[in-house]
C-alpha cells in the first residue's frame, strides 16, 4: 500500500515534468514558427568592428560561416532567424578630428565585401529591398555609429548616404561640436556641447531630406528631446533599453518613450548585461523580457524592436549568448502572453513601418535642395582642420616672395605641431 502510494507520487512527478517540458517545447516550436514567418530585423551588430580588431579587415583569412571567436557568424544568424542585419560601421571616438572619415569608409568597404562574398547575404538599401528579400537570405544594411564619422560636414553625410548608409547614431560616447552624448565618461571632446547646436539641427533636417534614419541611442536626453521635436520622420533608438528598469545613462526614460510613441518611432531593445541590470542579479532572458514588458506598458507594442548589439560588448544574458539565441526571447514573451501580432510587430513590422515613413518624408522632400550650411570654424576649433576660408599665407606679411614662401613653410610646420599636440591631448 505504502509502496503503491510512493509509486503513484513518482508517476505524478514524472508526468508533471513531462507536461512542463512539453509545454516548453511547444512554446519554442511556436516561437520558431513565428520567426520563420517574420524573420528578425536587428538594429545593431558590431561584427565589422571585430573584423578590424582581430583581422585588420582581411576577410581572406576567415570563414564567416563558422567563425567561432565572435557572437556572430552566418550559421548562427540563420539559427537565430535573423532576416535583416544592420551592421555598424563604427569607428572609435578617438578618431574624431583625425581619421574618422577614412576609417568609416574602410568599415563600409569591409561590410560591402563581406556581403558580396557570401551567397547567404544580400546588400539592401530600401524598405522595398527588405520586403522583396529571398527568405533564405540575410539582408545587409549599414548604420554609422557616432556623428564624429561625418567630421561636421553635410557633404560627407550625403556621400555616406550614397554609399548605402541608412541610419546615423548622432553621437557615440563623445560629444561632437554639434551633438551631446549620454556618456558621462571623461572624454576630451567639446565639453560645452548641450543638446543639438544649430548645425546639429541642420544635420537632423538633412537626414530627413535624404531619407537616413535618425538614431538616438548613445545621445543625451537633451539631444534626443531636441531631435524628436525637430524630426519630420519617425526616429529609432537602434540599441537601447528602459531606464525605469535599469537606470543606466544609455537607456531611455519614460518621458522620452512617450515622445517616441507620439513620433511613431521605435526603441530596439538591447542585450548587453550592463544596460539590462544595474544590480548584480542573474541576468537572463527574463531580464530582457522585463524591459520589453515595461516599454510595452509605457509606449505600446508598436514602439518596440530589437537591437542585440552582439560583438559590441562582452557580457550577454544567460540564454542569449550569441545571435542564434533570439528565439529564446520570443519564447519567453509568448510565455508572458504577448500575442503573435505583437511579436511580429516587434520582430519586423514596426521597423518596416518606420523605414517606409522615413522614405516617404524623403519622397516628399524632393523639391528641397541639399543644405549648403557649413559649421562655424569656431564651433569646431581644431587646428588639424585646414582653414580654407582664411588660408595660412594670407595672414603672413609679404616681405618679398622668396621669404614669404619660407615663412609659410615654417607656419605650416608649426601648425602641424599644434595639431599633433592637440591630438595627443585628446587621446589621454
Ligand atoms: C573554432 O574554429 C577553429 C578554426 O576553424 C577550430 O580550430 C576550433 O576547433 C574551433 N573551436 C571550437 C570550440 O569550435
Ligand atoms: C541609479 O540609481 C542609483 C541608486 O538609486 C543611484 O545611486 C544612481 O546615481 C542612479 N544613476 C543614474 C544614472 O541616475
Ligand atoms: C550583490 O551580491 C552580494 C553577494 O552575493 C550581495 O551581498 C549584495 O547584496 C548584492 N547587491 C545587489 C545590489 O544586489
Ligand atoms: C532568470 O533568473 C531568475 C532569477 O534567478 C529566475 O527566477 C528565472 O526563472 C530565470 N528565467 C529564465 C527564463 O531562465
Ligand atoms: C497568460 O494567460 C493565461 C491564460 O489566460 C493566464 O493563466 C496566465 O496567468 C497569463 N500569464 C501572464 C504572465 O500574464
Ligand atoms: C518613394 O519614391 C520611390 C520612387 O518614386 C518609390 O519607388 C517608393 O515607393 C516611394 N516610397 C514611399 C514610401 O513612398
Ligand atoms: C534649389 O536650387 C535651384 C538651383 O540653384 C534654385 O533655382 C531653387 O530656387 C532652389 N530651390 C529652393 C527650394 O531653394
Ligand atoms: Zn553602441
Amino acid at each position: 500500500m505504502k509502496d503503491q502510494r510512493k509509486m503513484l507520487l513518482w508517476l505524478l512527478f514524472l508526468a508533471a515534468i513531462i507536461l512542463r517540458s512539453d509545454g516548453d517545447t511547444s512554446l519554442r516550436k511556436k516561437a520558431l514558427e513565428l520567426m520563420k514567418q517574420a524573420p528578425l530585423i536587428d538594429g545593431h551588430n558590431d561584427l565589422p568592428l571585430k573584423l578590424r580588431w582581430r583581422y585588420q579587415n582581411k576577410l581572406s583569412n576567415i570563414n564567416l560561416m563558422t567563425l567561432n571567436v565572435t557572437a556572430t557568424n552566418i550559421r548562427k544568424l540563420k539559427a537565430g532567424h535573423v532576416g535583416v542585419q544592420f551592421w555598424s560601421v563604427y569607428v572609435l571616438c578617438k578618431a574624431q578630428n583625425k581619421d574618422a572619415v577614412r576609417l568609416t569608409l574602410e568599415q563600409i568597404d569591409v561590410v560591402k565585401r563581406m556581403c558580396g562574398a557570401y551567397k547567404e547575404f544580400e546588400f539592401v538599401t530600401s524598405s522595398q529591398g527588405i520586403a522583396d528579400m529571398d527568405s533564405e537570405k540575410i539582408a545587409c544594411l549599414m548604420g554609422i555609429e557616432g556623428g564624429h564619422s561625418i567630421d561636421s560636414s553635410l557633404a560627407t553625410l550625403r556621400m555616406f548616404y550614397d554609399l548605402g548608409v541608412r541610419y546615423m547614431t548622432l553621437t557615440h560616447n563623445c560629444n561632437t561640436p554639434w551633438a551631446e552624448t549620454s556618456s558621462k565618461q571623461v572624454h576630451h571632446f567639446y565639453p560645452f556641447t548641450r543638446g543639438l547646436s544649430s548645425f546639429g539641427k541642420e544635420v537632423v533636417k538633412e537626414m530627413n531630406r535624404l531619407g537616413m534614419m535618425i538614431d538616438l541611442s548613445h545621445t543625451s536626453d537633451r539631444t534626443a528631446r531636441a531631435a524628436l521635436k525637430l524630426s519630420k520622420a519617425p526616429v529609432i533608438f537602434s540599441h537601447s533599453s528602459a531606464f525605469s528598469i535599469c537606470n543606466h545613462s544609455r537607456n531611455v526614460p519614460d518621458d522620452l518613450l512617450e515622445d517616441l510613441k507620439n513620433n511613431h518611432g521605435i526603441i530596439m531593445v538591447t542585450f548587453p548585461t550592463k544596460f539590462l541590470a544595474c544590480g548584480n542579479q542573474t541576468v537572463n532572458v527574463s531580464t530582457v523580457a522585463d524591459h520589453l514588458d515595461h516599454i510595452k506598458k509605457v509606449a505600446g507594442p508598436t514602439s518596440i524592436g530589437i537591437g542585440g548589439d552582439y560583438d559590441g560588448e562582452n557580457k550577454f544574458p544567460v540564454g542569449l549568448e550569441d545571435v542564434s539565441k533570439y528565439p529564446a526571447l520570443i519564447e519567453e514573451l509568448l510565455r508572458r502572453n504577448w500575442t503573435e501580432q505583437e511579436l511580429k510587430a516587434v520582430l519586423r513590422d514596426n521597423f518596416l513601418r518606420v523605414f517606409r515613413e522615413v522614405e516617404k518624408v524623403r519622397n516628399e522632400s524632393l523639391s528641397m535642395n541639399a543644405s549648403e550650411m557649413e559649421i562655424a570654424p569656431e564651433e569646431v576649433q581644431h587646428p588639424c582642420r585646414l582653414d580654407l576660408v582664411r588660408p595660412l599665407t594670407q595672414s603672413i606679411p609679404s616681405y618679398g616672395l622668396p621669404l614669404r614662401g619660407q615663412l609659410s613653410n615654417i607656419m605650416a610646420v608649426a601648425a602641424m605641431y599644434v595639431c599633433l599636440a592637440t591630438l595627443k591631448l585628446s587621446q589621454e
